[in-house]
């Protein structure tokens, strides 16, 4: 079951609910962590798909011939946001194990907040891709905004939706303004965000919880 708000798609699964609470504690460890996290994005990946268009496929079962249904040939292509957005993508290749993968380094200067890029690498025939870009935090919405920028300007990918685990209402603002053709999916919309532009209340940083760095 899902909630659209405009082009806002929270994921209220309750397996979701119940996964997010648990990782977000504080003593949820590296370990545990990590592994809800695969948990969560498969769960997630599993709702992202559900608009993929199917075709027709004429098959033999061991009883007689029937007519299935199969994905219509998407190419798909997930897009890491590094080095958090890396934490989603077992889980998804989980349920679409053919996808490619491209990744943008981008760093939030810590004065201005504004995103740095340092690395761009896409899968071939980008134009012809479905692209999903992930990243667990949308958090003032600057890196995803310039990372979606930076696949249009170089890529021009058939579409491009924006998957995260929690968002904070200035975030998606800024990406909506940004990008109001890129639907954006979360499991939740957390309060706002702090000073320092982190989530509250959130769950941290989600790199260092996910490679267990500080
Ligand atoms: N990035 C994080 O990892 N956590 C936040 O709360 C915001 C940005």
């Amino acid at each position: 079951m899902t909630t659209n708000t405009a082009k806002v798609t929270i994921i209220d699964h309750p397996l979701v609910q119940h996964k997010l609470t648990l990782m977000r504690r504080k003593e949820a460890s590296t370990n545990s962590f990590r592994r809800m996290l695969g948990e969560l994005s498969t769960l997630m990946a599993y709702e992202i798909t559900r608009d993929f268009p199917l075709q027709d496929l004429e098959i033999e079962t061991p009883m007689e011939k029937m007519v299935g249904k199969v994905i219509d040939g998407k190419k798909l292509a997930l897009v890491s946001i590094l080095r958090a957005g890396n934490g989603f993508l077992d889980g998804m290749l989980n349920v679409v194990p053919g996808a490619r993968i491209g990744h943008i380094g981008l760093y939030r200067d810590p004065q201005t907040l504004q995103p740095v890029e340092y690395y761009f690498k896409m899968p071939d025939n980008m134009g012809e891709r479905d692209v999903i870009v992930v990243d667990p935090m949308l958090a003032t919405g600057n890196s995803a905004a310039a990372a979606v920028q930076q696949l249009k300007d170089k890529c021009q990918p058939k579409s491009i939706k924006f998957m995260c685990l929690l968002a904070a209402p200035e975030g998606i603002a800024t990406l909506q303004k940004a990008h109001p053709d890129v639907p954006i999916f979360t499991a939740t919309v957390d309060r706002e965000l702090n000073d320092h532009g982190y989530i509250l209340p959130g769950l941290g940083d989600a790199g260092d919880r996910i490679f267990g760095t500080k």
